[in-house]
């Protein structure tokens, strides 16, 4: 019994890290747990497992997440023993020494123990430069800000060493958390004041330079995630970007920049699957949310966004890229003050597709383009038509009520000329202008799909059934990810 079940998880776990052989190189020992109490719930393995204490398992590849007792075999006050506070490595946290050094050293020794918490305690600013905190490292290891922790202040303070790209980088890591009732402060408003930023430059313009602005917080290659109670604010450019990760559960957070700072996403997701966003708040200067190519199974609850430009699925499929998104939902959340609400965009050109993607129960509040799909997004005047299209298919929006900013339609469907949406769902949607009366109708351009209940505005312009052409039917049945 022990060993069928055994090869089920090393079964479970292989699936999980074939694409990702870098992941491979861990090896810990595992124990039995008795709850769960942090880890995705979207993939973590089942709870009750029971896994043999073989430290060398007959496998290359490592289960995923197995938490095991909180102190096995261990009568001393374990949380001492395990926490490593960044003061008594010689962090300082009075805002302007480089407390780098401290933040590396407690983070080797934690990441040499089980079940460490790597400690930021209240009470300090801690000011640290752009840092890689690698993996593997053993299980369940937590990152805790309690305090403000910060990067230098702006371009000209930011060591020229260092890359403009990204300030804290969390890599290869399995089970690990990062809280805390702490502020992460980006110190973003002289990067977003380059006049390399849109409308910045001299008279308005956008103008050349240095470009290059810091994703405040990246995730890359980890698996079973947790992020949570955290405040982040102030961005350079993306608040939290994903990529490469399997796993990633996202809580109580709160994300915040002015609403004309830009690109500063508040969580990007490319490459990542099995993801949980729920009960945050984030406002900011670009997209609330943005779920990248190669995503699936993202679940988003009880999100509040905007000021934003909504919550959006793209771009996609830039450069004649293959990109697949696929079943993803939105619930139960709020779009207020925002350029978008809930938006698929996608290039001329690119291949793949976008499916079974749901948004249900959504409140707007003054936005534009309520719900739109483009896919003719274009950043410069010199985007061409092209035949081949990133597929956009089953997509349903169920009870979306509240109210839009006049200056664009609700409604706007544009997909493409070459390759139709289909199956897009539409109940229970009422929009009210927020303010003042709607000029234009709402759009679509070779959009199929039924309408459960009349909408408001009325549309009339989504076309029934399936489109006729015999290559749109067959990229109907043949649009599956399988990522
Ligand atoms: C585990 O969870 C169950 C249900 O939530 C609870 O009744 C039980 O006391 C918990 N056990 C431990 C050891 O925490
Ligand atoms: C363990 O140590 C911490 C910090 O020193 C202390 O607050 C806590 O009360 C101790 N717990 C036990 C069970 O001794
Ligand atoms: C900005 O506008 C001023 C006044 O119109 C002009 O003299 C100046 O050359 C412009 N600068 C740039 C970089 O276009
Ligand atoms: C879709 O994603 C959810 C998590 O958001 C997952 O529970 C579910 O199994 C997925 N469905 C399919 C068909 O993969
Ligand atoms: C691309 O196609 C759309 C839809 O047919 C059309 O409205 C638009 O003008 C075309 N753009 C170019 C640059 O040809």
């Amino acid at each position: 019994m022990e060993i069928v079940r055994w090869s089920l998880l090393v079964l479970i776990a292989a699936t999980l890290f074939l694409q990702n052989s870098s992941n491979v190189e861990g090896r810990y020992h595992f124990h039995k747990r008795k709850n769960k109490t942090k880890g995705s719930p979207v993939s973590a393995p089942p709870a009750n497992s029971p896994v043999p204490e073989d430290p060398n398992p007959p496998t290359p590849y490592d289960p995923p997440t197995i938490p095991s007792d909180p102190y096995p075999n261990d009568p001393g006050n374990a949380s001492s023993a395990r926490t490593f506070d960044v003061t008594s490595y010689g962090a300082v946290g009075d805002g302007s020494n480089d407390d780098t050094a401290a933040f590396r050293e407690a983070w080797k020794a934690a990441c040499a123990v089980e079940s460490a918490i790597l400690l930021a305690p209240s009470g300090y600013t801690y000011m640290i430069t752009s840092t890689i905190f690698s993996g593997p490292c053993k299980p369940r290891l937590v990152f805790q800000v309690d305090g403000c922790l910060m990067p230098p202040d702006g371009p000209d303070s930011w060591p020229k060493a260092d890359s403009a790209k990204q300030w804290l980088v969390f890599y290869r890591l399995n089970d690990m958390t990062l809280t805390g009732d702490g502020t992460i402060e980006g110190n973003g408003e002289q990067w977003w004041d380059l006049p390399c930023k849109p409308h910045r430059g001299p008279n308005g313009s956008t103008s050349k330079g240095p470009c290059d602005s810091p994703a405040l917080i990246r995730f890359f290659m980890s698996s079973n995630l947790v992020v949570s109670g955290l405040r982040i604010q102030n961005s350079p450019q993306f608040h939290m970007k994903f990529d490469g990760c399997e796993g990633v559960f996202i809580v109580k957070m709160s994300i915040s920049s002015p609403k004309l700072s830009p690109n500063t996403d508040g969580i990007h997701l490319e490459n990542t699957n099995s993801v949980g966003i729920y009960n945050s708040m984030i406002t900011n200067g670009d997209d609330c949310i943005s779920i990248g190519p190669g995503c699936s199974n993202v679940d988003i609850q009880d999100v509040t966004c905007g000021p934003s430009h909504g919550i959006s699925i793209g771009s996609l499929g830039m450069h004649n890229a293959q990109a697949c998104v696929s079943n993803i939902t939105v619930r139960n959340s709020m779009i207020r003050e925002s350029d978008n609400g809930l938006r698929i965009k996608t290039w001329q050109g690119g291949k793949g597709c976008v499916s079974a993607i749901s948004f249900q129960n959504i409140q707007m509040e003054n936005v534009r383009n309520c719900m739109i799909i483009d896919q003719y997004y274009c950043m410069s005047k010199a985007c061409l038509n092209q035949t081949s299209a990133v597929h956009v298919n089953q997509v349903s929006y169920r009870n979306i009520k509240g109210t839009y900013d006049v200056r664009s339609p609700p409604i706007h469907f544009a997909c493409s000329d070459t390759v139709a949406c289909t199956n897009i769902l539409l109940s229970e949607v009422e929009l009210l202008p927020y303010e003042g009366e709607l000029v234009d109708d709402p759009y679509c351009w070779n959009a199929y799909g039924t309408q459960e209940t009349a909408t408001i505005p009325p549309i009339d312009c989504l076309k029934e059934g399936e489109p006729q052409n015999a290559e749109a039917r067959e990229l109907t049945s043949a649009c599956s990810c399988s990522t």
